[in-house]
C-alpha cells in the first residue's frame, strides 16, 4: 500500500518537473513598468497606435491576430475614416459571388483581420517548419506576460555561451525557452517611422507593439479598472452607512 503511494508520489512530482525541465535555462523576464498594470492602469493611446504601426508593418509578415476586426482600432483613439482607410489598405479573398466565384475586394471596418497565410501549413512552410502563433491573446497566454515578450523582442543579438550551439536557421535569445527560437530578429534601431516622430530604438518599437499586444488580449481591462473602484466606493459608502444604522438601532437597545 505505502509502496505504491510512493510510486505514485514519485509519478506526480515527474509530471510536475517536466514543464519546469523544458522552460530550462531560460532568463527571467526583464522587468518593465506598463501603464495598464495596477488597479488604476491605463492604455496610453499613442503608444497603442504606435504599437499597431509595428505590427502592421513588421509582425503581420508572419503573424496573424485572427480575433480583431480593423473596426477595433477605434478604441486605440483613430477616427471611424482613420479606421476605413487602415482597412481598405488591405485585400480581403471573399466569396462566392452569384456566378459561384471567390473574388478579392479592399478591406472593411467590419472585416477580421487578415492573416499573413492562408492556413498553417504555409506558414510552416515559409519560417522553416516553425509556426508563427496567433498574436491576438499572446500576452495573457505567456508566463511573464508583457515582460516576457518584450525581453524575447529585445534579447536577440547577444553571443551564446561557449558550448551552446545554435541549429542553423535558428536564432540565439535566452529568454526563450531553450534558447533557440526560429523567429528571425524582427526589430531593430529604427526599423519602423513612427506617425508622430517618436524615438524608435528596437527597445522603443518593442515597448510599444507589446503594449498593442496588451491592449489586444485585454481591451475591456480599463472598464474593469473603472468597475472595481466604483464597486470599492459603493462597499465603502455602504459600510459608513451600515455602521451609522447599527448605532441607531443599539443606541436605543442601551
Ligand atoms: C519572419 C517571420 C516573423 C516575423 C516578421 C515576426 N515573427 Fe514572431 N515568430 C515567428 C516564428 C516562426 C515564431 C515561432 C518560433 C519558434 O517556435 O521557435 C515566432 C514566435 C513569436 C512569439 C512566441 C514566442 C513564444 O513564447 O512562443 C512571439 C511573442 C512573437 N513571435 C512576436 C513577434 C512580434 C511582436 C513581431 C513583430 C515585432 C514578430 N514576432 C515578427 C516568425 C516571425
Amino acid at each position: 500500500m505505502s509502496r505504491s503511494l510512493l510510486c505514485l508520489l514519485v509519478l506526480l512530482s515527474g509530471l510536475a518537473a517536466l514543464p519546469l525541465r523544458a522552460e530550462d535555462g531560460a532568463l527571467e523576464p526583464v522587468h518593465v513598468t506598463w501603464p495598464e498594470q495596477g488597479p488604476f492602469g491605463t492604455y496610453d493611446r499613442a503608444t497603442l497606435q504606435r504599437g499597431f504601426q509595428v505590427y502592421k508593418q513588421v509582425c503581420a509578415t508572419c503573424h496573424s491576430m485572427k480575433l480583431l476586426a480593423y473596426r477595433d482600432l477605434t478604441q486605440l483613439g483613430f477616427s471611424e475614416a482613420e479606421v476605413k482607410a487602415l482597412a481598405a489598405e488591405v485585400t480581403v479573398h471573399d466569396g462566392p459571388n452569384d456566378n459561384g466565384d471567390m473574388f478579392d475586394r479592399p478591406g472593411r471596418p467590419s472585416d477580421a483581420f487578415v492573416s499573413p497565410f492562408p492556413n498553417d501549413q504555409a506558414a510552416r512552410a515559409a519560417n522553416r517548419g516553425a509556426l508563427p502563433p496567433d498574436l491576438s491573446l499572446i500576452v495573457k497566454a505567456r508566463k511573464g506576460h508583457e515582460d516576457y515578450i518584450y525581453s524575447i523582442l529585445t534579447g536577440f543579438g547577444k553571443t551564446p555561451p561557449a558550448g551552446e550551439t545554435i541549429a542553423t536557421g535558428m536564432n540565439y535569445d535566452p529568454y526563450f525557452p531553450g534558447h533557440q527560437i526560429a523567429m528571425p530578429p524582427p526589430l531593430v534601431d529604427g526599423s519602423v517611422t513612427f506617425a508622430d516622430n517618436a524615438p524608435n530604438t528596437t527597445a522603443d518599437e518593442a515597448r510599444d507593439v507589446v503594449e498593442f499586444l496588451a491592449w489586444a488580449s485585454e481591451p475591456n481591462l480599463e472598464m474593469r479598472h473603472q468597475t472595481g473602484l466604483k464597486v470599492v466606493l459603493f462597499l465603502i459608502v455602504f459600510a459608513a452607512v451600515m455602521y451609522a444604522v447599527k448605532r441607531r438601532v443599539w443606541s436605543k437597545l442601551h
